[in-house]
């Protein structure tokens, strides 16, 4: 305690204005805390959120957003809702935590409920995306590795294939396979046999694929990387090279999946069926859940020791993901998505054709990406100021993931929103660079054309 008071600010944030409260004007506490001893990973808004209520979010001065950004995708239910909430009281009174050397009452129903929900037939539960991520990284080097090749020696088939402008996650092995150069570079020599195909290229993808390939990742919606759904000609490609070459095919569905497109899974509209499939984000209503869902075929490599989590799968967060997935079920959410998604891309539409610096409306359910031909995060600041809270992504996408609860009347007063801020921002938004906006697949894509 006394090393921590004697601490001195970080330079670089200290210099800054200092952080004050937006209803008194002071300089808030908690913000100088924040800005003293946490580590300078993000740079987050100058203001502190402390409740929510559906899908509207507070801040400390009692201003009242409306959120369509959901925690990144977390919060699919909205905040305070009642089943999740009387879940929660109930087991936090029974065991939060019990270890993963018992059963407990909740992972076997929700790992035979996530089994329903997609088709694979085993479940290993994790903490958050990333670590689920590198679970399947490592299941797929079990997979590709021969009975007759000693431990310890790097397996023929090592290889991972990934996608250009892929988010996969901060770990190590997550790391290795997410394309965006600062995220990866400063930490190398990352894990080792890892390499980029083009967006959505099939040539690129043939020309990568070989025997020495272990796994191929796909988001089936590029998230992060600025809303691109991956083609059902690249995916079955990707699907038919990895049965050919003994690979695993590997879809991350940590943002896509659990009903945000509007079914169950994203790549639920393909035939084609991938061999693990990852999810976390709103798998148990924002406590932190993630896991890797897989074949008996994978899965019957697997033995006991080889993989485990201290708190991965633990009573509390389980339950709660069973109530998730149930109330999903019983408040038809699936369709609610399908329809507020639709309404609001139409509405979206009809501002694109007012403001001209709106480039593409993308995505499908509620995972919805606006790109434009000029910096997106003063939209994101002007959002805030009028009481809506979206996100920007690789600099000239913004996201919209409201929550899936979220009514018709609620995307009608988005788009009134919206409209405003797209008004109030264009004016001071910096010129296009049409260099850095455009995403990686589609500069390929057109070159080659
Ligand atoms: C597609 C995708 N994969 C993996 C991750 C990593 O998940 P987490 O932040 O829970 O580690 C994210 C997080 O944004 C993601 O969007």
């Amino acid at each position: 305690m006394k090393a921590a008071s004697k601490k001195k600010p970080v330079l670089h944030l200290a210099r800054k204005a200092k952080p004050a409260s937006a209803r008194t004007g002071k300089p808030d506490p908690r913000l100088l805390d924040a800005e003293q001893f946490l580590l300078p990973t993000y740079k987050r808004q100058p203001v502190v959120m402390t409740h929510g209520r559906g899908a509207c979010v507070f801040d400390s001065a009692g201003k009242k957003y409306l959120d369509f950004l959901a925690g990144i995708a977390v919060n699919a239910l909205g905040h305070a809702h009642p089943r999740i909430v009387k879940v929660i009281r109930r087991e936090a009174a029974r065991a939060i935590h019990l270890s993963n050397l018992f059963h407990n009452a909740y992972q076997g129903p929700l790992a035979r409920k996530l089994a329903g929900w997609s088709g694979m037939d085993r479940v290993f539960f994790s903490n958050s995306g990333t670590e689920a991520i590198d679970g399947a990284m490592k299941l797929a080097r079990l997979f590709g590795r021969k009975s007759e090749e000693a431990p310890g020696t790097a397996a023929k088939k090592h290889r991972f294939l990934a996608l250009e402008n892929s988010f996969h996650g901060r770990t190590f092995g997550a790391v290795s396979v997410t394309s965006t150069e600062k995220y990866r570079l400063p930490f190398a020599p990352v894990v080792p046999g890892a390499e980029f195909v083009r967006f959505d290229d099939v040539a690129d993808l043939e020309a990568k694929f070989d025997d020495t390939v272990c796994g191929i990742l796909l988001e089936t919606v590029q998230g992060e990387g600025g809303i691109y759904p991956v083609s059902e000609v690249f995916w079955n490609r990707a699907r038919a090279l990895a049965t050919q070459h003994g690979a695993l095919l590997i879809a991350d569905e940590i943002q896509c999946g659990l009903g945000r497109t509007g079914r169950c899974f994203a790549y639920q509209k393909f035939s084609a069926k991938p061999d693990i499939v990852l999810i976390a984000k709103p798998l148990a209503a924002g406590l932190p859940l993630g896991a890797i869902l897989t074949t008996e075929q994978v899965a019957s490599r697997v033995s006991p020791g080889m993989h485990g989590t201290t708190f991965g799968g633990g009573p509390l967060a389980c339950a709660v993901a069973l109530e998730f997935l149930k109330t999903v079920e019983d408040e038809k959410l699936l369709e609610n998505i399908r329809m507020r998604g639709e309404e609001l891309r139409d509405g979206l539409m009809k501002l694109a054709a007012k403001f001209g610096f709106i480039r593409e409306i993308r995505g499908e359910g509620l995972m919805i990406g606006v790109e434009l031909s000029i910096e997106g995060a003063p939209f994101v600041s002007e959002a805030m100021q009028r009481s809506l809270l979206i996100n920007c992504t690789h600099d000239f996408t913004l996201r919209l993931l409201p929550p899936f609860i979220i009514t018709r009347a609620q995307v009608r007063e988005f788009l009134r929103l919206f409209e405003v801020v797209l008004a109030a921002t264009q004016q001071q938004a910096s010129a296009p660079d049409s260099g850095k906006s455009a995403h990686p697949g589609r500069v390929a894509q057109a070159a080659a054309r």
